[in-house]
């Protein structure tokens, strides 16, 4: 968990791997919808490009789908999701009905200026989607990506006025989940200082995952 920018997709990408967990972005499974053109992905655009959250029930039934994927059968990474209390409910019940649980909760903690730079400067490769930034981890070649060659755009939703809404919305209805997960007898929440250069926020969350016994 973390707030918009702060590093999810970028170390869930570096935790999930082949024979270990899978990643479950739901910002991604609404990209690819869009990309798709379904009618699911017509309904997340317009919530997507104001920043706003996308419906609870929507983003649930994405969930339940994807763990069911074979690759999902070792356990799963999280990234972007639960993201209101509701989200958090929801998750207990469809791994309760799969026998599974919550191994940890992992809080990517950075700066709101430093969240701002991130954004404005993060590129994504069209074609395979792996993640650049033009300051802090630059293609070798401008505006195409090192592993498959393809172009890299900027996210429609990575424009200032929509990052503010985006940390406000963070701040409002995802917050809370935090505290939800502190409450009694909830797993607890683990917080990592994001605010470092991307090697050393994996180390630190691996570091962390090996103590509390989840890590591989
Ligand atoms: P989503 O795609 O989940 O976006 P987000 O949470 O806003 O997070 P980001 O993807 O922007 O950031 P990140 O934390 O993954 O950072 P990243 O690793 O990319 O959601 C988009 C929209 O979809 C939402 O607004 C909503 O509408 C909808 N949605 C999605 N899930 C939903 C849900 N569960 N419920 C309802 N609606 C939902 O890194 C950012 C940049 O910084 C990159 O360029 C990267 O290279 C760079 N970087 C990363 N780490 C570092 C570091 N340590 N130092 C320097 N640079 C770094």
């Amino acid at each position: 968990m973390g707030p918009p920018g702060a590093g999810k997709g970028t170390q869930a990408r570096r935790l999930a791997g082949p024979g270990e967990i899978c990643q479950i972005s739901t910002g991604d499974l609404l990209r690819a919808a869009q990309a798709e053109g379904s009618e699911l992905g017509r309904q997340a655009e317009t919530y997507m490009k104001a920043g706003e959250l996308v419906p609870d029930d929507v983003i649930l039934d994405l969930v339940d789908e994807a763990l069911e994927r074979s690759e999902c059968a070792g356990g799963a990474v999280f990234d972007g999701f639960p993201r209101t209390v509701e989200q958090a409910g929801g998750l207990d019940d469809l791994l309760e009905e799969r026998g599974e649980e919550i191994g940890v909760v992992v809080a990517i903690e950075v700066p709101e200026v430093e969240i701002v730079a991130r954004l404005s400067g993060r590129r994504i490769c069209k074609n395979c989607g792996k993640m650049y930034h033009l300051r802090f981890d630059p293609p070798r070649e401008e505006g195409r990506c090192d592993a498959c060659g393809g172009d890299l755009y900027q996210r429609p939703d990575d424009r200032p006025e929509t990052v503010q809404r985006r940390l406000a919305v963070y701040r409002e209805e995802t917050r809370p989940v935090l505290d939800w997960y502190r409450r009694d007898g909830g797993p607890g929440v683990t917080p990592i200082d994001g605010d470092r250069p991307i090697d050393e926020v994996e180390l630190e969350i691996r570091r962390r995952l090996d103590a509390t016994g989840t890590g591989s």
